[in-house]
């Protein structure tokens, strides 16, 4: 999972595409592979979005598997763990991940950002979607500029050689403007890959992301 931006509800839909997945009696698994701006507690920095996918998916695989990157400041995961003196050794993280998504229906993975956030070290969250061999989902959020910011994903995606599984158009705003109104048909007129669902402001995702989850499990 991707996204045009930060703050566009990823994790959000990513919670919702696992509790469609499940209520359907998929196997699933969950990977958040570096998270930045995690609160210390206990003196324990907490990964509150690897938290909250590892809860709707049932996991119970420890959180240093899931998200084995996990940086206090607020900051491109690559910026935040120089300066933490922090790394993840991605070859080791991507076995992994292909070893337990093919015990799973599904293995959902969400990135830090957009596309080309610097995840770690060199690798973008793109060039990380291509060594596991991902299937790329587009969260995009409901605002003006959301069409460039969606194109622009999809095509350094498809650049990339990314398989695009598709756009969710999701209001992370209350209320309704003429670019937002306009968006999915906007999308579906310009952009190459489907848009798959669209959930509204406060919605779960839940039905909406129903017919997905039926395509993937
Ligand atoms: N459809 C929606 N209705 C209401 N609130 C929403 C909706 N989608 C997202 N939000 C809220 O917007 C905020 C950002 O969403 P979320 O954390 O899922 O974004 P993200 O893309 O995962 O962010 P990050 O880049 O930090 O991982 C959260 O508080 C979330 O609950
Ligand atoms: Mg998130």
């Amino acid at each position: 999972m991707t996204g045009t931006d930060t703050g566009v509800g990823k994790t959000r839909v990513g919670v919702a595409l696992l509790g469609a997945l499940r209520a359907r009696g998929a196997a699933v698994a969950v990977r958040k592979p570096a998270e930045s701006g995690c609160e210390r507690v206990a003196g324990e920095l907490r990964a509150a979005d690897a938290e909250a996918l590892c809860r709707a998916a049932g996991s119970d695989e420890p959180i240093d598997t899931i998200c084995p990157l996990r940086l206090a400041e607020p900051l491109a995961p690559a910026i935040a763990a120089r300066r933490a003196g922090a790394s993840l050794d991605i070859e080791a993280f991507v076995m992994a991940t292909r070893a337990r998504a093919r015990a799973v229906d599904v293995m959902l993975v969400e990135g830090a950002g957009g596309l080309l956030v610097p995840l770690v070290d060199h690798v973008s969250c793109g060039e990380l979607a291509a060594r596991l061999g991902s299937e790329l989902l587009i969260v995009v959020g409901a605002r003006l500029g959301a069409i460039n910011h969606a194109l622009l994903t999809e095509a350094v995606a498809f650049s990339a050689g990314l398989q695009v599984l598709g756009f969710v158009v999701n209001h992370v705003k209350p209320g309704e403007d003429a670019a937002r109104a306009s968006l999915t048909a906007s999308l579906r007129e310009f952009a190459r890959a489907p848009v798959l669902a669209e959930i509204g402001y406060g919605a779960d995702g839940l039905r909406e992301l129903a017919g997905l989850a039926a395509r993937l499990a």
